[in-house]
Protein backbone atom coordinates (compact mmCIF):
# COMPACT_ATOMS: atom_id res chain seq x y z
CA UNK A 1 0.00 0.00 0.00
CA UNK A 2 1.18 3.08 -0.70
CA UNK A 3 2.31 5.71 1.58
CA UNK A 4 0.48 9.10 2.53
CA UNK A 5 3.90 10.78 2.41
CA UNK A 6 3.75 10.72 -1.46
CA UNK A 7 0.31 13.05 -1.17
CA UNK A 8 0.78 16.67 -1.19
CA UNK A 9 -1.96 18.84 0.31
CA UNK A 10 -2.20 21.86 -2.11
CA UNK A 11 -4.84 24.74 -2.32
CA UNK A 12 -7.59 23.46 -4.95
CA UNK A 13 -7.95 25.46 -8.08
CA UNK A 14 -10.34 26.04 -10.77
CA UNK A 15 -8.72 23.31 -12.78
CA UNK A 16 -9.50 20.51 -10.51
CA UNK A 17 -13.12 21.12 -10.26
CA UNK A 18 -13.69 18.08 -12.53
CA UNK A 19 -12.13 15.60 -10.56
CA UNK A 20 -13.64 16.95 -7.23
CA UNK A 21 -16.63 16.62 -9.03
CA UNK A 22 -16.44 13.09 -9.32
CA UNK A 23 -14.83 12.11 -6.30
CA UNK A 24 -18.14 14.67 -4.83
CA UNK A 25 -20.58 12.86 -6.71
CA UNK A 26 -19.25 9.63 -5.66
CA UNK A 27 -19.27 10.38 -1.79
CA UNK A 28 -22.64 11.89 -0.99
CA UNK A 29 -26.56 11.28 -2.02
CA UNK A 30 -27.05 15.18 -2.16
CA UNK A 31 -23.43 16.11 -3.19
CA UNK A 32 -22.58 19.67 -3.84
CA UNK A 33 -23.28 21.68 -7.35
CA UNK A 34 -19.89 22.88 -9.54
CA UNK A 35 -21.26 26.23 -8.48
CA UNK A 36 -20.89 26.47 -4.67
CA UNK A 37 -17.31 25.15 -5.19
CA UNK A 38 -16.98 28.16 -7.40
CA UNK A 39 -18.76 30.15 -5.00
CA UNK A 40 -16.55 29.06 -2.19
CA UNK A 41 -13.15 29.96 -4.16
CA UNK A 42 -14.67 34.05 -4.89
CA UNK A 43 -15.50 34.03 -0.41
CA UNK A 44 -12.37 35.10 1.13
CA UNK A 45 -13.01 33.60 4.38
CA UNK A 46 -13.39 29.72 2.35
CA UNK A 47 -9.96 27.70 1.94
CA UNK A 48 -10.40 24.59 -0.09
CA UNK A 49 -7.64 22.24 -0.62
CA UNK A 50 -7.01 19.17 -2.48
CA UNK A 51 -4.77 16.14 -1.87
CA UNK A 52 -2.49 15.15 -5.06
CA UNK A 53 -0.11 11.95 -5.43
CA UNK A 54 2.97 12.35 -7.08
CA UNK A 55 1.47 11.63 -10.65
CA UNK A 56 -0.72 14.59 -9.79
CA UNK A 57 -3.96 12.70 -9.49
CA UNK A 58 -6.34 14.51 -7.24
CA UNK A 59 -7.20 11.76 -4.30
CA UNK A 60 -9.32 14.13 -1.68
CA UNK A 61 -10.37 17.75 -0.65
CA UNK A 62 -11.74 19.47 2.11
CA UNK A 63 -13.65 22.83 2.61
CA UNK A 64 -13.08 24.88 5.51
CA UNK A 65 -14.58 28.48 6.29
CA UNK A 66 -14.11 30.66 9.42
CA UNK A 67 -16.07 33.66 11.16
CA UNK A 68 -13.85 35.25 13.61
CA UNK A 69 -12.77 32.90 16.16
CA UNK A 70 -15.50 30.02 14.99
CA UNK A 71 -14.78 27.58 11.79
CA UNK A 72 -16.75 25.50 10.24
CA UNK A 73 -15.21 22.11 7.54
CA UNK A 74 -17.70 22.11 5.52
CA UNK A 75 -16.29 19.26 3.78
CA UNK A 76 -13.72 16.47 3.53
CA UNK A 77 -14.30 13.54 0.75
CA UNK A 78 -11.39 11.16 -0.32
CA UNK A 79 -12.24 9.38 -3.45
CA UNK A 80 -13.70 5.66 -2.60
CA UNK A 81 -10.69 3.81 -4.32
CA UNK A 82 -8.07 6.06 -2.09
CA UNK A 83 -9.41 5.30 1.39
CA UNK A 84 -8.03 4.29 4.58
CA UNK A 85 -4.86 5.06 3.31
CA UNK A 86 -4.75 8.30 6.12
CA UNK A 87 -5.58 10.38 2.95
CA UNK A 88 -8.41 12.48 5.18
CA UNK A 89 -5.89 12.95 8.23
CA UNK A 90 -3.19 14.44 6.06
CA UNK A 91 -6.39 17.10 4.74
CA UNK A 92 -7.52 17.65 8.52
CA UNK A 93 -3.87 18.30 9.31
CA UNK A 94 -3.91 21.25 6.79
CA UNK A 95 -7.41 22.95 7.46
CA UNK A 96 -6.43 22.61 11.19
CA UNK A 97 -2.83 24.75 10.50
CA UNK A 98 -4.42 27.40 8.37
CA UNK A 99 -7.55 27.91 10.80
CA UNK A 100 -5.13 28.61 13.48
CA UNK A 101 -3.46 30.58 11.17
CA UNK A 102 -6.68 32.56 10.96
CA UNK A 103 -7.23 32.79 14.37
CA UNK A 104 -9.60 30.03 15.14
CA UNK A 105 -10.47 28.45 18.36
CA UNK A 106 -13.16 26.29 18.05
CA UNK A 107 -13.49 24.08 14.52
CA UNK A 108 -17.10 23.04 14.10
CA UNK A 109 -18.55 20.49 11.29
CA UNK A 110 -21.93 18.42 10.87
CA UNK A 111 -21.87 14.91 10.20
CA UNK A 112 -24.90 12.30 9.30
CA UNK A 113 -25.74 10.31 12.50
CA UNK A 114 -25.20 6.69 10.53
CA UNK A 115 -22.18 7.83 9.00
CA UNK A 116 -19.57 5.93 11.16
CA UNK A 117 -16.63 6.28 9.24
CA UNK A 118 -16.95 10.04 9.25
CA UNK A 119 -17.74 9.88 12.82
CA UNK A 120 -14.98 7.69 13.59
CA UNK A 121 -12.32 9.61 11.99
CA UNK A 122 -13.40 12.98 13.92
CA UNK A 123 -13.45 11.39 17.18
CA UNK A 124 -10.20 10.31 16.64
CA UNK A 125 -8.94 13.54 15.83
CA UNK A 126 -10.35 15.32 19.16
CA UNK A 127 -13.81 16.27 17.84
CA UNK A 128 -16.13 15.87 20.38
CA UNK A 129 -20.52 15.75 20.06
CA UNK A 130 -22.08 19.42 21.22
CA UNK A 131 -25.22 18.85 19.34
CA UNK A 132 -28.09 17.40 17.56
CA UNK A 133 -29.42 18.69 13.87
CA UNK A 134 -33.14 17.16 13.43
CA UNK A 135 -33.66 16.53 9.85
CA UNK A 136 -31.01 18.10 8.60
CA UNK A 137 -30.05 16.36 5.64
CA UNK A 138 -32.35 14.91 3.03
CA UNK A 139 -31.76 11.55 0.69
CA UNK A 140 -32.20 10.11 3.22
CA UNK A 141 -33.63 12.31 6.20
CA UNK A 142 -31.11 12.04 8.77
CA UNK A 143 -30.08 14.04 12.17
CA UNK A 144 -27.11 15.46 12.08
CA UNK A 145 -24.50 15.65 14.97
CA UNK A 146 -22.73 18.93 15.72
CA UNK A 147 -19.05 18.14 16.44
CA UNK A 148 -16.60 20.52 17.83
CA UNK A 149 -13.01 20.74 18.17
CA UNK A 150 -11.07 23.24 20.26
CA UNK A 151 -7.78 24.13 18.74
CA UNK A 152 -5.14 24.69 21.50
CA UNK A 153 -2.37 27.08 20.28
CA UNK A 154 0.29 25.03 22.40
CA UNK A 155 -0.64 21.91 20.49
CA UNK A 156 0.28 22.47 16.63
CA UNK A 157 -0.76 19.45 14.65
CA UNK A 158 2.03 16.66 13.32
CA UNK A 159 1.58 17.56 9.16
CA UNK A 160 2.19 21.11 7.79
CA UNK A 161 0.91 22.44 4.26
CA UNK A 162 3.19 21.58 1.59
C1 LIG B 1 -14.78 9.77 5.93
C2 LIG B 1 -13.62 9.77 4.94
C3 LIG B 1 -13.32 11.22 4.56
C4 LIG B 1 -12.38 9.13 5.59
O1 LIG B 1 -11.30 9.27 4.70
P1 LIG B 1 -10.05 8.24 4.69
O2 LIG B 1 -8.92 8.91 4.00
O3 LIG B 1 -10.49 6.94 4.17
O4 LIG B 1 -9.73 8.11 6.23
P2 LIG B 1 -8.28 7.79 6.82
O5 LIG B 1 -7.66 6.68 6.06
O6 LIG B 1 -7.53 9.08 6.93
O7 LIG B 1 -8.65 7.24 8.27
C5 LIG B 1 -8.72 8.12 9.34
C6 LIG B 1 -9.60 7.53 10.42
O8 LIG B 1 -10.94 7.45 9.96
C7 LIG B 1 -11.56 6.32 10.53
N1 LIG B 1 -11.90 5.39 9.46
C8 LIG B 1 -11.46 5.40 8.17
N2 LIG B 1 -12.03 4.40 7.47
C9 LIG B 1 -12.85 3.76 8.33
C10 LIG B 1 -13.75 2.68 8.22
N3 LIG B 1 -13.92 2.02 7.05
N4 LIG B 1 -14.47 2.30 9.30
C11 LIG B 1 -14.32 2.95 10.47
N5 LIG B 1 -13.47 3.99 10.65
C12 LIG B 1 -12.76 4.38 9.60
C13 LIG B 1 -10.54 5.70 11.46
O9 LIG B 1 -10.68 6.33 12.72
C14 LIG B 1 -9.26 6.13 10.83
O10 LIG B 1 -8.18 6.12 11.72
P3 LIG B 1 -7.26 4.80 11.87
O11 LIG B 1 -6.75 4.48 10.50
O12 LIG B 1 -6.19 5.23 12.82
O13 LIG B 1 -8.16 3.73 12.40
C15 LIG B 1 -13.97 8.92 3.68
O14 LIG B 1 -14.46 7.68 4.09
C16 LIG B 1 -14.99 9.57 2.75
O15 LIG B 1 -14.63 10.33 1.84
N6 LIG B 1 -16.29 9.28 2.95
C17 LIG B 1 -17.35 9.82 2.08
C18 LIG B 1 -17.55 11.29 2.32
C19 LIG B 1 -17.88 11.59 3.77
O16 LIG B 1 -18.66 10.90 4.40
N7 LIG B 1 -17.27 12.67 4.29
C20 LIG B 1 -17.53 13.13 5.63
C21 LIG B 1 -18.77 13.97 5.63
S1 LIG B 1 -19.14 14.61 7.25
Amino acid sequence: MRLMEEVTIRRMEGHDLGRVMDIERRSYSMPWTEATFRGLFRRTDADLFVAETLELEVTAYAVFWAVLDQGELGNVAVAPEWRGRGISRRLLDAVVRRARERGVRELFLEVRVSNNTARQLYQSYGFREVGRRRNYYMEPVEDALVMRKDLDPDRPESTSLD
